[in-house]
Order: structure tokens, then C-alpha cells, then sequence
């Protein structure tokens, strides 16, 4: 089948490749001349596992190719698919102006029988006003339909090739069987292919993502309390999880949530509420509760030092918003490391890939250590933000012998704190009894 996808990012270029590798001829469209180019040259602009052999190898069978010019790829497209950015507008809610430019870059070259396809996360009510859109620019029907995107950055091509469902919002039969065909190949375990309204499938992703960030805010403002009474948040999870109502799965404690998803899905939803006189309490409180989830680091630091961190020198493990992936939008890290800068500190840092995505943003203002153990030189503290697997097992007495105090401030509940304080550490996580520091 003739694809294709304008907005090569995250999701774009995931979803086209691996339409590619399932047979289809695909073209992946971006205005972004430099990332075209560097695509085309089978350089990939974004670390994702597994995704630089898939475009290599895709591009060379000749079933994935890469351009800025729309009018060239769009005229024999069965489906066009519309994954480009739907980022946040001052009031929460989301901004569409990238996707009304895109959708009028495609309305003149569409084929008649065309299916604009929306993989974008767009508010309730977006797929419709492209309908009337395309209605206007075009002089006549064109079919669209709603397809989220529910992969995760990091294990992207693993979740688009076994996806727990497909969802697709559409408004007629048809429209759902070209997308069915499409998806077939990555459907035979038996996982579901889900067809809805477009409204549906539209809030479908949104209530996804706000009931994936509840679930982490509630565990985090759970995690402070027990830190305050004498109780750990650890024993707690097991005590809750085992419950089958209640499960395991996204309820660990940390330093809130980032991202390009959650942080802005979750006040799109708020705005839609409130256009729609609906009061969302929950939503708000969950945004609230992670925008302070993202300082707690902070104050625990600045607690240790009795309020005087300038001069100091702290070392910070992990950048990106999660691991595997180089994304720092939103990212706890990029906070902390505003606090820090604030309050006079000296920061040296390391991340496996996103280290120069955060060189972009501040320049000389940090140190960037090619190791994790190169940060902690004439480091006072440590202070853990990402959870990637190389910070899992370190080998504590170089940590020690290092760092200028044996200190860990981690954000991610890496270690067993009985543990680390056995061997001399003074060790501070998240919602834990034994946080002494
Ligand atoms: N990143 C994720 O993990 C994820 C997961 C699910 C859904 N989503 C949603 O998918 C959408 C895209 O997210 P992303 O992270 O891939 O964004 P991104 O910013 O990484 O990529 C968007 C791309 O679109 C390109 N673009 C902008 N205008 C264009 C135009 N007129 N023509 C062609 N290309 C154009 C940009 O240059 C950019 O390369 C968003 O709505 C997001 O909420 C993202």
C-alpha cells in the first residue's frame, strides 16, 4: 500500500519505517530540509533502540523514502498519515496551527479516494474540523480518520510491532478496512483492532495518557506521605500490587513525570473540560502534584546544605525524561538543574544519549562527563534522575572514594537503602523510611 506520513519525529518516523518493513511503500514527509537530508544519508536525528537498522535496511529495499516535497509523495497515497507535533498553548490547551499548515501543504495533491489519517494527539472535536477543512480546500468529501498513537519512546518499534490494540476512530466501514489491512500484519496475535467514532478514538488517547500520569501522581504524593510518617513506599507498592484491582504496573515513585506527552495531554484535557463546563479536578490535581513531584530533589538538596548551595558541586546521573531515549522535554532534570544553576551550584552531568540535546539549552553552564563516574570528581553529592540500567549496578566504593561525601539523592529508587547505608552511604530516595538525609 502507497504511504504517507508527514511529520517525521518520534512517531513519524517509528510508525513509517515500520509500515515500510511490513511491505508497504512508504514516504516520510518533513519541512525540517536538514533532518530530510540527514534521514536520506541514513543518519537517524533521534536515538530510539533498534531504529537505525530498520531505516537502513527499509531505505535500501527501496520502501521508505524521505522528502520535503509534499506535492511530490502525497498525489498516489491510499493513506496520508498526519503525525506532526500538537505542542501546548499558554492557556494548556493544544496548539493545532503545525497540523492546519500540514493539512493545507496535502489538501491540493490528495487523491480522490485518499484517507487523511490523524496519528497526532489532537483534542476531541480536531478530526471533525479536518473534515470541514478539507471540505473547504478541496470542493469535496475527503475521508479522514482518527488512528492514536500509543507507543512508548524508548521501546517504540517493539510497541508499533505489537501493539496491546489499534484504535481507530473512523466514519465509515471502508475507511476501517484499508486501516485493518495496513495493521493486519502486526495484529496476529490476536491483539484488537478497535473501530469507534472519531470522537471516541480521539479521547481514547488522552484518557490513556491522563489515567497513566494519575496513576504516577498518586504514588508520588502516597510516597511523601510515607516519608513523613515512618512508613516505605517499597513495602507499600508490594502491599497494594498484589491486590489484582490494583496491580504493579506505572506506580513507582520518582521525580514526576516529562515528556512530550503527558505533561501537555493531560492540560489538553483540562482546557476541553473547561470548555465544556466540566470542573477537572482530578486532572488539575494531578498536574499540580507532579509540577511540585519535579522540585522535591531540589529542596532535599538544598535541605542538606542548610539552604547554601552556591559553590557546591553536584553531580547528576541521567537527563533524558526516561531511559532509552534521548528526549528531554519536560524532563525533572532540566528543573533540578534550573534550581541548582539558581542557586549557585556547580553541575556536572552524564547521560548515556541526551547529553547533547541539554549541551543545546545551557551551553558552558554545565559539565559534560563522557562517564557517569567522571561526574562525581570533586562532586559533593550525587543526585540520580533517570533510571537507565548502567545506573543500576555501580560499583559504590569508586562512588565513595570519589564523591567529596559519601551522599546519593535518587530519584529513582535505584537502590536497596538498607544497603547503601550498610556500606557507608548516606542515601536518600523517594517516599522511603530510611531516609535519613
Ligand atoms: N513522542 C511520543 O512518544 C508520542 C507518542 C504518542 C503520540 N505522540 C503524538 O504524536 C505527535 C507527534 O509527536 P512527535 O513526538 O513525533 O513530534 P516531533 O516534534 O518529534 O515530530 C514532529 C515532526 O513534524 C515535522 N513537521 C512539522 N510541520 C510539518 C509540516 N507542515 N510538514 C511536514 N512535517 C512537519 C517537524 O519538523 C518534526 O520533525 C504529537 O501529537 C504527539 O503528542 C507522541
Amino acid at each position: 500500500m502507497k504511504i504517507v506520513m508527514i511529520g517525521t519525529g518520534y512517531v513519524g518516523l517509528v510508525t513509517g519505517t515500520c509500515f515500510a518493513d511490513s511491505g508497504n511503500d512508504v514516504t516520510c514527509v518533513d519541512i525540517d530540509a536538514v533532518k530530510v537530508e540527514r534521514l536520506q544519508r541514513g543518519d537517524i536525528p533521534i536515538y530510539e533502540p533498534g531504529l537505525v537498522e530498520l531505516v537502513v535496511r527499509n531505505s535500501q529495499a527501496g520502501r521508505l523514502k524521505f522528502t520535503n516535497n509534499t506535492a511530490e509523495a502525497v498525489p498516489d497515497a491510499v493513506c496520508v498519515f498526519l503525525a506532526v507535533g500538537t505542542p501546548q498553548r499558554d492557556d494548556g490547551s493544544a496548539d493545532l496551527r503545525i497540523l492546519w499548515t500540514a493539512l493545507e501543504s496535502i489538501a491540493p495533491h490528495l487523491g480522490k479516494d485518499a484517507i487523511v489519517v490523524i496519528k497526532s494527539t489532537v483534542p476531541v472535536g480536531t478530526n471533525a474540523e479536518t473534515a470541514r477543512r478539507l471540505r473547504e480546500l478541496t470542493g469535496r468529501e475527503v475521508h479522514v480518520a482518527s488512528n492514536p498513537e500509543f507507543l512508548k519512546e524508548g521501546c517504540a518499534i517493539e510497541d508499533f510491532t505489537k501493539p496491546d490494540r489499534v484504535v481507530v476512530g473512523v466514519t465509515c466501514p471502508e475507511d476501517a478496512a484499508v486501516l485493518l489491512e495496513l495493521y493486519k500484519p502486526f495484529l496476529r496475535t490476536e491483539h484488537p483492532f478497535l473501530t469507534m467514532n472519531l470522537e471516541s478514538a480521539e479521547m481514547t488517547k488522552y484518557v490513556a495518557n491522563c489515567l497513566l500520569a494519575t496513576k504516577i501522581s498518586f504514588i508520588n504524593e502516597m510516597a511523601n506521605i510515607c516519608e513523613k510518617v515512618g512508613a516505605d513506599i517499597n513495602h507499600v507498592r508490594k502491599g497494594i500490587g498484589h491486590d489484582q484491582r490494583i496491580g504493579f504496573a506505572f506506580l513507582f515513585p520518582g521525580v514526576g513525570y516529562g515528556g512530550s506527552c503527558f505533561p501537555k495531554d493531560v492540560r489538553a484535557l483540562v482546557n476541553v473540560a473547561e470548555r465544556n463546563q466540566i470542573a477537572p479536578r482530578i486532572l488539575e490535581a494531578v498536574d499540580r502534584v507532579n509540577e511540585a513531584q519535579k522540585e522535591v530533589l531540589f529542596q532535599k538538596l538544598n535541605q542538606h546544605f542548610a539552604g547554601n548551595l552556591a559553590g557546591r558541586t553536584v553531580a547528576i546521573w541521567g537527563l533524558a525524561f526516561k531511559p532509552r531515549t534521548d528526549d528531554i522535554r519536560e524532563a525533572p532534570a532540566l528543573v533540578l538543574i534550573d534550581r541548582l544553576l539558581e542557586a549557585g551550584a556547580i553541575i556536572r552531568v552524564h547521560d548515556p544519549v541526551a547529553m547533547e540535546n541539554v549541551r543545546k539549552i545551557y551551553g558552558s553552564k554545565l559539565t559534560y562527563c563522557p562517564t557517569p563516574y567522571e561526574t562525581l570528581d570533586e562532586s559533593d553529592v550525587l543526585a540520580i534522575l533517570t533510571e537507565w540500567n548502567e545506573f543500576r549496578n555501580p560499583d559504590f566504593q569508586v562512588i565513595r572514594k570519589k564523591l567529596r561525601s559519601p551522599v546519593i539523592f535518587d530519584g529513582r529508587n535505584l537502590f536497596d537503602p538498607a544497603k547503601m547505608h550498610e556500606i557507608g552511604f548516606l542515601y536518600s530516595g523517594i517516599g522511603l523510611e530510611s531516609n535519613s538525609i
